[in-house]
């Protein structure tokens, strides 16, 4: 019998659903909240009355572009955390009330294991070039930033986690300062492009272990920035794209240190990325560098499965359900967690 599963994600700024037949993708929805580009970053009441509104309208979407009917449905999959608690609930509502009324299982998922599971995602029966297990990812978003030791589905081992702010976190508040708009991500990643990465140093973190941290990196950013200022106005207008190319290879440069060390202490050659961050081109060419020097295997997702989507969650909720690893109705969503 088909195994046909309906997955939901909503804790952050996304409202998504996704439909997932026998492990192959048939639909992924995704409805992204432009009300908070007006406050420079996610406003979590605005969010949570956006997913309310979202929320049927993308789960009947994404039955209607699978061409399932809700019947024929084995499970419901749902983001239970992290994530913003209000967002959270009203996934984890809905989830509920709607495998309840079908009569079939709830199927829990952690939204970091979902971003690593992003991997497994397949769009036609014949797809292949999946992670082997045991590989490293490098979980890198707005709110995370860890290098994971994936042994299998549901056996994976932060080994290192930032210990302050997150990459992609890093990123947005420094574009921000510099009135390039929300979420940054995108915008430094096209400025440095156009920039040299080697204009203007910041400082990097000495950590021990894999951990990360970019909080110190922020901070020299906004110091540097408020001197250059003082004495140029016109600074940043004049600089932004050698600005973004030097911030963007600094991140890059950090990332990658933790990660190759975290390779050739593990023995592990397979590499992936995930998160949105991953979306990066500085990252992925780095990516592709170090596959060339050192022999990596690297796996590198399409962007629509980097950033918050529903078709990591129903896929993660596959192997959940092939285990039968369901969970109770009155099982609480949690805004804080690692893995
Ligand atoms: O995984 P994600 O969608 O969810 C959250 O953690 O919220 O990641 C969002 C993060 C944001 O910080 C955004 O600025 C960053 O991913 N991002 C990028 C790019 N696209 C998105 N960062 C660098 N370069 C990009 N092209």
């Amino acid at each position: 019998m088909d195994v046909v599963i309906l997955g939901i994600e909503s804790s952050c700024d996304d409202t998504s659903a996704a439909v997932i037949r026998n492990g192959v993708l048939l639909s992924n929805v995704v409805a992204s909240q432009a009300v908070h580009e007006a406050y420079g970053g996610v406003v979590p009441e605005l969010a949570s009355r956006a997913h309310q509104q979202n929320i049927v309208p993308v789960v009947h979407e994404a039955l209607k572009r699978a061409g399932v009917r809700k019947e024929d449905l084995s499970a419901v999959a749902f983001t239970r955390g992290p994530g913003l608690m209000g967002s959270l609930l009203v996934g984890v509502s809905f989830a509920k009330g709607f495998a309840r009324s079908l009569g079939i299982p709830l199927i829990d998922v952690n939204h970091l294991q979902a971003h690593v599971m992003a991997h497994f995602i397949k769009e036609t029966p014949e797809s292949t070039g999946q992670p082997q297990f045991p590989f490293l990812c490098l979980l890198v978003s707005g709110g995370n930033s860890q290098i994971i030791l994936v042994k299998a589905y549901n056996k994976m081992e932060v080994i290192g986690q930032t210990i302050d702010d997150a990459a992609g976190e890093a990123i947005d508040k420094c574009s921000k300062v510099m009135g390039l708009g929300y979420p940054g991500g995108p915008v430094i990643d096209r400025l440095a492009r156009q920039g040299n990465p080697k204009a203007f140093t910041f400082s990097k973190p000495s950590i021990a272990g894999y951990d990360y941290s970019f909080s110190g990196l922020k901070t020299s950013f906004l110091y540097s920035l408020r001197k250059w200022l003082e004495d140029d106005p016109d600074f940043i207008a004049r600089h932004k794209e050698d600005l973004a190319a030097s911030l963007e290879a600094t991140i890059v440069d950090i990332l990658m240190n933790k990660l190759s060390k975290a390779v050739k202490a593990y023995h592990i050659r397979q590499v992936a990325v995930a998160g949105g961050v991953s979306a990066n081109t500085g990252l992925r060419n780095a990516f592709h560098e170090y596959a060339g020097k050192y022999g990596w295997q690297i796996y590198i997702p399409k962007f629509s499965y980097t950033t918050d989507n529903a078709a990591m969650v129903a896929i993660t909720g596959y192997y959940k359900y092939l285990d039968k690893d369901f969970c109770p109705i009155d099982l609480p969503a949690y805004s804080r967690v690692s893995m």
